[in-house]
């Protein structure tokens, strides 16, 4: 057996939810996927052995009606969208290491070892089920979740449903869920959610059904082929599938338990309350974290197909940029906080942090040394005065992502930018005579550049790597290791300069 040790990398992984392949890919979809890309590039920077999966959920009721609504089988249908999800994926420059479909054989194989662990474990009876459904979150209701009676989320009506079913015996797995989540406090971010969860498993917990006879867009019961899994049993197993659960125990094993499952706030009964019971039952170990974040309105409402107010999120690249798209949606909302999507925000936030900080400081920097430097940079000082504003920026901004707070992390290395610009208007460089005093505050602007650009390259990646290479560093940012990589006095000097274009052009507000 492998001991840890300081030499060995820690292992990371990360999920996002898998996204049901009845709608093509919105901006919603790409919110949650930004912000678990940007934690996963920020642990690769940080040394971790990470893996990085998402997936799409392409069973059940919901994609079998949109199936026969296209007039295809539901397997063609699925295979008309999940590529749209990793084209999608590709274009917003989505470093995941898996993409996991449920239709996949190594799923299937996985979710049917599941489904009989947990009935060897006694937890998986026959019963009659007969109750309220919603298609939409392919759901079961009661009277008392209803709004109006209609569905809380999707605001339609519900359906009633009556078959025979198996259920899982959640309720055996309250004290047990009560006692895990004593022993593991901070599991949860933000800690605010965790109260949420609490809250639920203290009201009493219900069996749920995890089959369905009345259709067949599903994984068979292994005992009993009559019966589908329920579409969020099939759904949540992807986590342990995907990693060879069923069909690869070494990988499993080197993999399990998940670092943080990455959802949105609607989702969280069936990651923070199902899935760890169907876990225990099956003798797994529960994720070791859940990183819950709110949505992103548009117009006051989440973005559905069903409520149709969807905003495609590669529209949002053509127009603002691919790093100005991602900054967006890592810097704008605290993580775990709903945030409401406006074009107006889109463009103020790029123009106050891209245009007006970053790709000021980059222009200002390379001008100057353009033209009073021949184009070669200067060293940093060692005891610059930049230095300590630096040291808390890199202290600061891990912090943050160890919180998973994308948009916090973003404003503790903006610090160093702001920091950086102050710098040069208090010494302006661009009057000051060629000569020593002036080097020293270009290679100190240089060297904060180069922090800026390893610590803020999990969110804009394409831009950091530009950056990199115009003041004249080699290889690849993603090569950097925190927090060698960002000590102060990294930068050489003694490299030329590129000036290249404007990074981020102002912006206007167009009539979009
Ligand atoms: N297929 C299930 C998840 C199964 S995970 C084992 C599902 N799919 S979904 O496509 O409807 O949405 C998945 C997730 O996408 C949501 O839970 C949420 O994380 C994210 N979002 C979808 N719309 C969103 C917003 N408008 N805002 C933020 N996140 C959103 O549920």
């Amino acid at each position: 057996m492998v001991t840890p040790s300081e030499n060995t990398p820690a292992k990371f992984y990360a999920t996002t939810p898998i996204y049901y392949v009845n709608a093509k890919p919105h901006l919603g979809h790409a919110y949650t996927t930004i912000i678990s890309d940007a934690l996963a590039r920020w642990h690769r920077l940080i040394g971790d052995d990470v893996h990085f999966l998402t997936g799409t959920d392409e069973h059940g009721l919901k994609i079998q009606q949109a199936a026969d609504a296209a007039g295809l089988a539901p397997q063609a249908f699925a295979d008309s969208i999940a590529p749209l999800f990793a084209e999608a994926w590709a274009k917003l420059n989505i470093s995941h290491d898996d993409f996991i479909r449920t239709t996949e054989q190594r799923h299937r194989v996985g979710v049917q070892k599941l489904l009989q662990a947990c009935y060897d474990n006694g937890d998986i009876e026959l019963d009659t089920y007969s109750g309220l459904y919603c298609v939409a979150c392919e759901a079961y209701f009661t009277e008392d979740d209803l709004v109006e009676g209609n569905c809380p989320i999707h605001k339609k009506p519900v359906e009633h449903v009556e078959e025979e079913n198996y259920f899982f015996r959640l309720s055996r797995y309250g004290d047990r869920l009560l006692q895990w989540y004593r022993d593991h406090p901070n599991s949860i971010v933000p800690d605010y959610r965790m109260n949420e969860v609490i809250g639920f498993i203290k009201q009493g917990l219900l069996d749920f059904s995890i089959s369905r006879n009345s259709f067949s867009w599903g994984i068979e019961l292994p005992w009993d082929s009559k019966h589908i899994a329920y579409v969020w049993f099939d759904a949540l197993a992807n986590y342990i599938t995907a990693i060879g659960y069923g069909t690869d125990d070494e990988m499993f094993n080197s993999h399990w338990p998940v670092d943080y499952h990455l959802i949105g706030k609607d989702i969280i009964r069936f990651h923070c309350v199902y899935w760890p019971a169907m876990l225990m039952s099956a003798g797994l170990e529960p994720p070791k974290g859940w990183a819950v974040g709110g949505w992103l309105l548009v117009g006051g409402e989440k973005m559905s197909k069903t409520t149709g107010n969807v905003v495609n999120p590669l529209d949002l690249v053509d127009d603002i940029g691919l790093d100005g798209f991602r900054y967006y949606v890592l810097a704008e909302t605290p993580y775990g906080a709903d945030g409401d999507f406006t074009y107006e925000g889109l463009i103020g936030r790029y123009n106050s942090d891209l245009a007006n900080n970053l790709g000021n400081l980059l222009s200002r920097v390379s001008t100057v040394v353009g033209k009073k430097c021949n184009g070669m940079s200067p060293a940093p000082q060692s005891d610059s005065p930049l230095a300590l504003p630096a040291a808390e920026a890199v202290r600061e901004t891990m912090a943050r992502w160890a919180d998973v707070q994308p948009s916090r992390a973003l404003e503790a290395t903006w610090q160093l930018i702001r920091a950086t610009n102050a710098y040069l208007e208090n010494n302006e460089p661009w009057k000051a005579e060629p000569g020593p005093a002036l080097d020293a505050v270009m290679g100190d602007a240089l060297e904060a550049l180069r922090i800026v650009c390893i610590l803020a390259s999990p969110a804009i990646p394409e831009t950091a790597q530009t950056i990199w290479e115009r003041i004249g560093m080699p290889g690849q940012i993603t090569d950097q290791r925190l927090p060698l990589a960002v000590a102060w006095g990294g930068y050489p000097g003694g490299i030329a300069i590129d000036k290249g274009e404007p990074l981020f052009p102002r912006r206007k507000l167009t009539e979009n």
